[in-house]
Order: structure tokens, then C-alpha cells, then sequence
């Protein structure tokens, strides 16, 4: 009898599929990932490209469209970046401080998602100015918004501040935050799916 009732919560979580209690249902929202990577924001077709392939944000946009069936988007300015880290560094630096809004390629639509995933790397503390942009086209009015950034060492910086006070309409969600070196590492997946399942959508 006592094996039984020992039993019986394995049962319970074996009933729910192995999701947690309260774990965030991504089949019943509408999920859209947008996000920001260098390289698709400077000029291609260098040594450094062909060494990594793939931006560290969009590692991670990687790992939360196959985890959630998220749309992917990448949002990419008209006037792409140089070659130069360094100088890349500096005028990013400019943009930030005299609050420029780059223009953009195109504006992504999301207005058939609900729940939008922004991912950016943190520069100077914050997102890349391209985002301002794009928050102020309104685009993500009355959506949920989950926040993910790769970085250095700052983490998010001062960019949830930023970016509640960019996005007063949108109800923002805890972030994560992944060292850009640790981005391919095999517990990252791990890391991604439990930021996942502790989400309150
Ligand atoms: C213009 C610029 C500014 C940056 N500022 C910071 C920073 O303030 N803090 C930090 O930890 N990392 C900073 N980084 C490093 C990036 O956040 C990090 O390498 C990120 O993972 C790059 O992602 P991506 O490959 O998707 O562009 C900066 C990088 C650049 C290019």
C-alpha cells in the first residue's frame, strides 16, 4: 500500500507528458522569434564568416525555434556594418549614445503572433540600436515579450530597463542571458529548455 501511494506523484507528472506543472504551453500561443546577430548586420564574405557560420544569438533563436515551433525572423539594418570589429565597437558606441535609429532592411511583420521572442547581443550594456527601431514602429503592441540576449560579461546590461521603457505596451517576461563562448555548449540546450518551461505565458 505504502509502495502505491509512493507511486502515485510519479503518476501525476507521467500524466502531464513530463512537463512541469504551470510550465509555459507553447501550442496554445502563436510564437514568433526575432533577432539581431552581427553578422548578418555587416559586410560578409571574410575569414571570420566562413569560421563562424552562425551569429551566437542566433544560436540561441535556434534552440527556441526547435524547442517551441516558433516563425524565425532576423532583423538586419539597410546600412550594413564593416569588417572591422573595432570599428564596428566605436560607431555602435556613437549610435547608443546620440540614440540613433538606423534604418532597417525591412520591417518585420509579426501581427499574427502573440508571444514574441527578442534576442540581441548586448552592446554597450543594451540592445543594438536597430532594435530601437523596430520597437517604435509599434510592431510589438499588446504582445508578450520574452527577451534573450549572448554577451560577454554584462549579461543584459541596462537592457530590460531599456527595453520596458521602449515597449510600454508589451508585457515582458523574465530573460535569458547566455556567454556568447558558451553558446554551443551541450548543457546550453538544457539551460534553454528549463528558461522554457518556468516561463509564466
Ligand atoms: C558593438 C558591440 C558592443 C558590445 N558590447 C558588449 C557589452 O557591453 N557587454 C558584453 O558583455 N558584450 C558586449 N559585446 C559582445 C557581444 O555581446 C557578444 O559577442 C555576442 O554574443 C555577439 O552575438 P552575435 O554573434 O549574435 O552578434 C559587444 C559586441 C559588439 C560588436
Amino acid at each position: 500500500m505504502l509502495r502505491k501511494l509512493m507511486l502515485l506523484p510519479l503518476l501525476a507528472v507521467l500524466s502531464l507528458g513530463g512537463a512541469a506543472a504551470g510550465a509555459a504551453d507553447f501550442s496554445t500561443h502563436k510564437s514568433a522569434v526575432i533577432f539581431y546577430s552581427l553578422l548578418h548586420n555587416r559586410e560578409g564574405g571574410d575569414a571570420w564568416e566562413q569560421s563562424h557560420p552562425v551569429g551566437n544569438t542566433e544560436i540561441i533563436a535556434d534552440l527556441i525555434v526547435k524547442q517551441t515551433g516558433a516563425d524565425k525572423f532576423s532583423l538586419v539594418q539597410a546600412q550594413p556594418y564593416s569588417n572591422d570589429y573595432d570599428e564596428v565597437t566605436d560607431l555602435a558606441r556613437t549610435e547608443q549614445e546620440e540614440q540613433v535609429r538606423p534604418a532597417l532592411k525591412e520591417v518585420p511583420d509579426l501581427s499574427a503572433y502573440d508571444v514574441v521572442f527578442v534576442g540581441f547581443p548586448c552592446w554597450w550594456g543594451s540592445y543594438p540600436m536597430a532594435f530601437a527601431t523596430y520597437f517604435e514602429t509599434g510592431a510589438l503592441k499588446g504582445k508578450t515579450v520574452v527577451p534573450f540576449t549572448t554577451h560577454m560579461g554584462s549579461r543584459f546590461g541596462h537592457a530590460l530597463t531599456d527595453l520596458e521603457n521602449a515597449l510600454p505596451d508589451s508585457t515582458i517576461t523574465d530573460g535569458l542571458a547566455i556567454r556568447g563562448s558558451d553558446v554551443s555548449d551541450s548543457d546550453t540546450a538544457e539551460q534553454v529548455t528549463e528558461f522554457l518551461q518556468d516561463l509564466q505565458l
